[in-house]
């Protein structure tokens, strides 16, 4: 699909990161890890999740483990690993529409109404499932995630492939990411970013609000306009 013959004026396209933007599975991330790192018996705390914003399953139990990765096999690793997931899609399952954030809803119906493509570039592996379970895979043009584009933000490979799959070039998307890994991502592609949360986290994002709900009207328009 293309918008430009349409509408020049508009920027070819939209790539939401998932957790943390459109809905809060960062909050079912944090609780899975915590509740994993209760039956191995240490503390795991929500300052400690936030260093796993954006990083692939793999990459995260590295840094849970920590200095404990060594104590473990590989299998046990992906045993660790798979405990973890199954924690997380227990808590997928119950997800319903009424799980997006604050004017992901509103933003999603606009950009459809506005005829702009919309991506979703997660590192996760059960991105499907999650946009399933919101009920928004009908405002969605292309989802990229964790299966499709093995290297994990902050590689840029998730975005590229989102980019080549909606035929848009790079440096006419603009991201909307909440982690600093997936800011990197964006970055690297070559992508404009809408950085979500505080600038210690996306500060190095073209443009940092707060929430989606914050993402005003004209900062949309400012984002959509070429030049
Ligand atoms: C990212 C999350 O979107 O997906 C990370 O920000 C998570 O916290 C990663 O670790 C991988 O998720 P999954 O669902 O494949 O385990
Ligand atoms: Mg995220």
């Amino acid at each position: 699909m293309s918008n430009q013959a349409a509408n020049p004026a508009l920027l070819a396209a939209v790539i939401f990161d998932l957790d943390g933007v459109l809905t809060d599975t960062a909050e079912f991330h944090y609780l899975s890890w915590k509740s994993l790192a209760d039956d191995l018996g240490f503390d795991w705390s929500r300052p400690a999740n936030e260093a796993l914003r954006g990083l692939g399953r793999m990459e995260s139990l590295r840094v849970f483990l920590g200095d404990r990765w060594g104590l473990f096999t590989d299998e046990q690793r992906a045993d660790l690993a798979a405990a973890k997931n199954q924690r997380y899609l227990d808590r997928v399952e119950k997800m319903t529409w009424d799980d997006l954030l604050p004017g992901a809803p509103e933003l999603l119906m606009r950009l459809r109404a506005a005829r702009v493509p919309t991506a979703v570039a997660s590192s996760s592996k059960n991105a499907r499932v999650v946009i399933s379970r919101l009920g928004i895979s009908n405002l969605l043009d292309v989802i990229v995630d964790g299966l499709d584009a093995p290297r994990s933000k902050p590689d840029p490979q998730t975005f590229l492939l989102a980019a080549d799959r909606l035929r848009v070039a790079p440096r006419d998307c603009v991201v909307i990411e909440d982690a600093e890994s997936g800011v990197q991502a964006a970055l690297a592609a070559g992508m404009r970013v809408i950085g979500i949360g505080p600038a210690e986290r996306v500060g190095r994002a073209h443009i940092v609000v707060s929430d989606l709900a914050r993402l005003a009207d004209r900062c949309v328009e400012q984002l959509l306009s070429r030049g």
